[in-house]
């Protein structure tokens, strides 16, 4: 096969395909983009309609002023009264074989009794509750009910640990925090509850903890602070109304690794936030009304917020939901459910592609998987050997890939092919619409084709990010100012000539672990919580499967040895602070770190000695 060869969609792709003409519609809503996102805006219900599309004081927008919604109301509400209650909306798979389905009237009726157990415990429009829950449909439930009711939901993924868990109830000041008496990872049971208790333990905002009862194992109940979600809702109406929210105002906030130490908490809302994923989705994945959704996300990252929690539901959508992981109990797992479900449209990491790829294709062959129409990747650039495999065996060479590109500051997809275009297997394809994205160079000029550079956005999409929580300065510095007037995404890119882009992967000190988004300094920071370590400093070692995994360099106080043992004891810690998730795959012991004179650690270097590269520049390296 030629390495460079473009798949074509097929005339069936094509047939159904909301747009046909990308160029056209694109130069359309560039030149008018307010026309374009109201037009969209309208396809949904308002409870009253906006006064004008856009405000953009930079580096703040407004979208739909003075516009008011819900973005619940337009997930269920609006299907019930068009008299789709009784399609499904929701199946869900435990790992153990358990199903549960839920109509759109059922989902409605418990997210209903939900947001009135919330409104029982004193939980308000503005409150904040966490929810730190595994793949469970009360996790979806939970995050609908506080929308419902107005209050802001803090979705911690539950792969997280003590550590990580607090500090995000503490930023937040959360009032309620919903857990689960644990879960089965594997065959490991993790005890979520314990996990909870210690990271809540005297944080005075948290007033209650709810616990969904999973696993049935013994967990305390703390008097008065404690209650099982199944009493909570016990004989509770399921009969609540939809808050009216304003457009701008604040639907969720979702902690994300930055540069610091301090997790970003990136702040969305409800209007324009329900546009841009709502129209993303459908027209991406060419939605239809027997399409059954599969995305293998966690709601605990944003992929899950926007296309499992909300956009599936707002398209009116059938979703498959997963509890268990993937290749478990065998690498044909996920192959055998898009088999027993019918799964039309299916939604993955390039990380699991690659996992899956190394058991071979006899594992997808063992299943019928004729119900594929599109499939899709997100959170880490693949590389066109997996893509290829994903083509040929999952997608059967007739399904075209979606590569979608975006962020948890983004919302929504910002660079994908449609199913319309021409794919190019590794390139995110084209900007979706009304979305301008440009390869810069750091002083913000614009890059020839085939040139690498910082991927930047120049204008406002409806579904971006208001504000880093109770942190404006921070949103303007990271975002705004780092190459002045242009959205900074973090991200190096190139677009060839034809105009598809090419990501190539982050240019800051945020590393991408199996998708996974994790700051060196939120690590490093960890590692020097341990007595052992003076110092320490992270970075991604390119990995097979992974994408990035993690190595670290650490400094130890005088009076500790380096040895395996210790070595052992630093990743234990890690996982025990951050989460299994970012456990090191390496650690190595040294006497010093490359700085810069400002005392800045140089990953550069690191990295350069780390794969045997040359170390570049060191000019400005103190020793
Ligand atoms: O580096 C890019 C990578 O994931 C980053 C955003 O991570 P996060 O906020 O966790 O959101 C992931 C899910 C939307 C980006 O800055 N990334 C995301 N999608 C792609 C990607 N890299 C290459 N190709 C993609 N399709």
């Amino acid at each position: 096969m030629p390495k460079n060869k473009k798949y074509q969609p097929s005339s069936e792709i094509l047939k159904q395909a909301y747009v046909k003409d990308y160029e056209r519609l694109y130069k359309e809503s560039i030149q008018d983009p307010e026309k374009f996102w109201g037009k969209i805006a309208q396809e949904l219900e308002w409870f009253r309609p906006w006064k004008k599309v856009l405000k953009w004081k930079p580096p703040f927008a407004q979208w739909f002023i003075k516009g008011k919604c819900n973005i619940v109301h337009n997930a269920l509400d609006r299907h019930i009264r068009a008299g789709l209650g009784n399609k499904l909306a929701l199946i869900w798979e435990g790992q153990d074989g358990q199903e549960r389905k839920f109509t759109y009237q059922e989902l409605s009726d418990e997210v209903c009794k939900l947001a009135n157990g919330l409104k029982n415990l004193g939980v308000k429009k503005g409150d904040r509750v966490n929810i730190y829950l595994p793949r469970l449909p009360e996790q979806i439930i939970s995050m609908l009910a506080c929308a419902k009711i107005g209050a802001i939901h803090s979705v911690v993924y539950c792969g997280f640990s003590i550590e990580a868990l607090r500090t995000r109830i503490l930023d937040a000041k959360a009032k309620i925090v919903i857990t689960a008496d644990g879960y089965h990872y594997r065959e490991k049971l993790i005890e979520t509850k314990k996990i909870v208790d210690q990271a809540v333990e005297k944080i005075k905002s948290v007033k209650h903890v709810i616990v969904v009862k999973r696993t049935g194992n013994k967990v305390k109940l703390k008097a008065k602070r404690d209650v099982y979600y199944d009493e909570l809702i016990k004989g509770v109406s399921n009969q609540c109304q939809t808050e009216e929210m304003d457009s701008e105002d604040p639907l969720y906030i979702l902690y994300t690794s930055g540069t610091t130490g301090m997790p970003k908490g990136v702040l969305h809302v409800h209007g324009g936030y329900m546009v841009g994923i709502y129209i993303t989705l459908k027209w991406i994945f060419n939605i239809q009304k027997d399409d059954i959704w599969w995305c293998t996300a966690d709601p605990g990252w944003v992929t899950g917020h926007s296309y499992i929690t909300y956009a599936p539901f707002i398209c009116g959508l059938t979703q498959f939901f997963y509890e268990g992981p993937p290749l478990y109990p065998d690498p044909g797992k996920w192959w055998s459910l898009i088999a027993k479900y019918k799964v039309t449209k299916f939604y993955t990491t390039p990380t699991a592609i690659r996992a899956s790829m190394r058991f071979g294709d006899d594992w997808p062959k063992k299943y019928n998987l004729d119900s594929l129409r599109i499939l899709g990747t997100v959170g880490e650039p693949i590389n066109p050997e997996a893509w290829r495999w994903y083509h040929q065996y999952i997608g059967q060479s007739r399904c075209p890939i979606m590569d979608t590109w975006w962020q948890t500051e983004t919302g929504m997809h910002m660079i994908s092919p449609l199913p319309s275009m021409s794919l190019k297997p590794g390139s995110a394809a084209k900007p979706f619409f009304g979305v301008v994205a440009e390869i810069v160079d750091k002083d913000g000029k614009v890059k020839e084709a085939n040139q690498g550079g910082f991927l930047v956005i120049k204008t406002p999409w409806p579904a971006m990010l208001r504000t880093l929580y109770k942190n404006k300065r921070r949103y303007k510095k990271v975002y705004w100012q780092e190459i002045p007037g242009v959205y900074f995404t973090g991200d190096a890119a190139k677009k060839d000539k034809d105009g598809y882009f090419w990501i190539e992967g982050r240019t800051d000190d945020v590393l991408k672990v199996s998708g996974y988004r994790f700051g060196t300094a939120e690590l490093e920071s960890a590692f020097v919580s341990h007595p052992a370590v003076v110092e320490a400093a992270v970075i991604g070692r390119p990995h097979k499967i992974k994408g990035q995994a993690i190595k670290a360099f650490v400094i130890l106080k005088q009076g500790f040895k380096a040895s395996p043992e210790l070595e052992k004891e630093l990743k234990d810690h890690i996982k025990k602070e951050i989460g299994p998730i970012a456990k090191p795959e390496e650690i190595e012991f040294v006497d010093s770190l490359p700085k810069t004179r400002s005392g800045k650690i140089m990953r550069r270097v690191l990295k350069a000695k780390d794969s045997g590269k040359p170390v570049g520049d060191t000019s400005t390296l103190e020793d």
